[in-house]
Order: structure tokens, then C-alpha cells, then sequence
């Protein structure tokens, strides 16, 4: 189901999909110099990029570099200040209940709520994304088989460990079966075990389901190993984008995406980001620890 993004459940009213010459098929994510500005400061600058159906694309860059707020307005949680996109088809300034009802979201801050068991945790995820009642306790239930957390669905996620946390929240985001699900650094902070265990079920979900993935990470062996396409950001703009074997390719014989980080980047610590930007980053990593 990687093609159409118009399904059955869209009906008469739903709006086509926006596509150049009504020829080629829509991509899943489409941005024309998407910007966002926060008064002066320009946070994403003019981004263009095209993310196909059933692709997994990854955002890098330093902190600071704009890839929460790019992610942020794919997600229509923020208006972008000037130009445009488009998620499965759908415009995100002009039809942004259409969008949300083909996405998932994992934010970069955590999202779970601690004091609740797993169990509930989903049935407030699927009484969000308006899941049919009938199908509520099925699709609970294949959601927790999907990462793992069958017998953990009881137990308060103060006791889980920062890989169960994650995969509850893809479960969370996924439950209603987006179109496209983006996630944001939704490995930081786990350990080896873990984040394998996270990439599994994210590869699940694209085969299985015939997802589209847009994430975000610093860790550039998983970009290198995961990823179909990056998208190097810097100071709000992409700087370039391709697959990791393309970009390593473009920098020199034997280069690892780390080479193609600095060499896009220039990246120093001190160079991106801010201290509040860096104090987050490390908060959600030790909250996960
Ligand atoms: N609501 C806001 N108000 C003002 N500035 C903001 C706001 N949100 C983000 N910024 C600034 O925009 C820039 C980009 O932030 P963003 O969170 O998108 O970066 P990032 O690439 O996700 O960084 P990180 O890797 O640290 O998560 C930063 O300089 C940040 O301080
Ligand atoms: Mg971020």
C-alpha cells in the first residue's frame, strides 16, 4: 500500500491529493521552501526535499539545526512562516485535520504518561485518533504484540525501562495506522539492546503497514544503517541530501556518514544549538536511562 494515499474511509468529501501534472503519485512528504521563523532568527530556512511512500528518511544535523521544527510543522503543530507542504497529500497549513489523521507522531521530549500502565496508555492514544470502539481492544493488543510489551501492558511506565518507553510511544503513534510516522531522536538515550529493538519494530511497521518513516537522530551509524535517505541539516537549511552509501560516496573513499557530518556541517559542539537546546537533549536522554 505504498502508492495511494486516498483510502477508502477519505469518502466523497475527502480533497485529492495535491500533485504536479496529475500524473506522478503524490509523495509522502513534500516541502517547497518551507520556513520558520521565531522573530528574527530563522529556525528553518527554504527546505525543499521529497520523502517517497515506504521510504525511511533520516533528518541529521547538530543541535540547533532545525530538524524538531521541521518535524514540527510536517506535523502541523506549528504553522510555517512562509512556504509550503504537503503530507500525504495533504497541504499541513491548509488541511491539517487531513494530515493528522494519516500521521504519527513521536516526540523528541517523551510523551507517555508515567503514572498510567502501558494498557492505558494506548487506549488513550486510540480514544485521540478516534478508533473505532469495536476494534479498540484488537488493535491494542496487535500493538503491544508488534513491540513486545504483552506482558509489561499492566505494569505503571514509571517501571519500564527507556527502551519499553519508546516502543509503548511508537505503539501509541501508530495505533491508528498513519500514512507516515515521524519520529524524533526516538532512540537517544537507549542502550544497544534497546535501540536495536526499536529499529525492529520501525522496519516492522514499513513492512508490514507500508509506513513512511521521517526521523531524527545524532547517531549516524543508525542513519548509516537504516536509513534509505538522509537530509544533513544545518543553521535551518539542507545542506544536501541522498542515500548514506551516495553521500559517503561524495565526500571520499572509505568515509563514514560521521565524515559526511562534519564535512556538511563543519560541526564543532560549541557551533550548533544553544545550552537550552543541549539541556533538553540530555534530559530526555537520562529520563530514558
Ligand atoms: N519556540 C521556539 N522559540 C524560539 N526559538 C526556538 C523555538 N523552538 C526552537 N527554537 C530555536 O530554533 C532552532 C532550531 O531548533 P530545533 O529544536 O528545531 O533544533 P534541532 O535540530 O531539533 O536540535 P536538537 O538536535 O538539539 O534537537 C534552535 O536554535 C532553537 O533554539
Ligand atoms: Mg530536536
Amino acid at each position: 500500500m505504498t502508492g495511494d494515499v486516498r483510502s477508502a474511509q477519505d469518502g466523497p468529501g475527502a480533497v485529492t491529493p495535491v500533485t504536479d501534472g496529475a500524473r506522478a503519485p503524490e509523495p509522502a512528504v513534500r516541502t517547497r521552501d518551507l520556513t520558520r521563523r521565531f522573530g528574527t532568527f530563522t529556525a528553518v530556512d527554504a527546505v525543499s526535499i521529497e520523502v517517497q511512500h515506504g521510504e525511511i528518511f533520516g533528518l541529521i544535523g547538530p543541535n540547533g539545526a532545525g530538524k524538531s521544527t521541521m518535524i514540527k510543522m510536517l506535523t502541523t503543530l506549528l504553522p510555517p512562516t512562509s512556504g509550503h507542504a504537503w503530507v500525504a497529500g495533504f497541504d499541513v497549513a491548509a488541511q491539517p485535520s487531513l494530515v493528522r489523521r494519516r500521521i504519527g507522531y513521536v516526540p523528541q521530549l517523551l510523551s507517555a504518561d508515567g503514572t498510567l500502565t502501558g494498557y492505558e496508555n494506548l487506549l488513550l492514544s486510540a480514544q485521540l485518533y478516534d478508533i473505532p470502539h469495536h476494534r479498540l481492544a484488537e488493535r491494542i493488543r496487535e500493538a503491544l504484540a508488534m513491540v513486545g510489551l504483552e506482558d509489561a501492558a499492566n505494569d505503571q511506565v514509571n517501571r519500564y525501562s527507556g527502551g519499553m518507553v519508546r516502543s509503548l510511544e511508537i505503539a501509541q503513534a501508530t495505533l491508528h495506522r498513519p500514512t507516515v510516522l515521524f519520529a524524533d531522536e526516538p532512540t537517544v538515550g537507549l542502550d544497544p539492546v534497546a535501540h536495536m529493538a526499536v529499529w525492529e519494530h520501525l522496519h516492522e511497521l514499513r513492512q508490514r503497514l507500508g509506513m513512511t518513516l521521517l526521523v531524527t537522530t545524532h547517531n549516524m551509524e543508525e542513519a548509516d544503517q537504516h536509513c534509505d535517505r538522509v537530509a544533513v541539516m544545518h543553521h535551518g537549511q539542507v545542506v544536501t541530501v541522498g542515500s548514506p552509501a551516495a553521500l559517503k560516496a561524495r565526500v571520499g573513499l572509505a568515509a563514514s556518514l560521521n565524515d559526511v557530518f562534519i564535512h556538511f556541517t563543519g560541526a564543532k559542539l560549541e557551533e550548533g544549538g544553544n545550552f537550552r537546546d543541549v539541556l533538553r537533549a540530555r534530559r530526555t536522554a537520562r529520563r530514558l536511562s
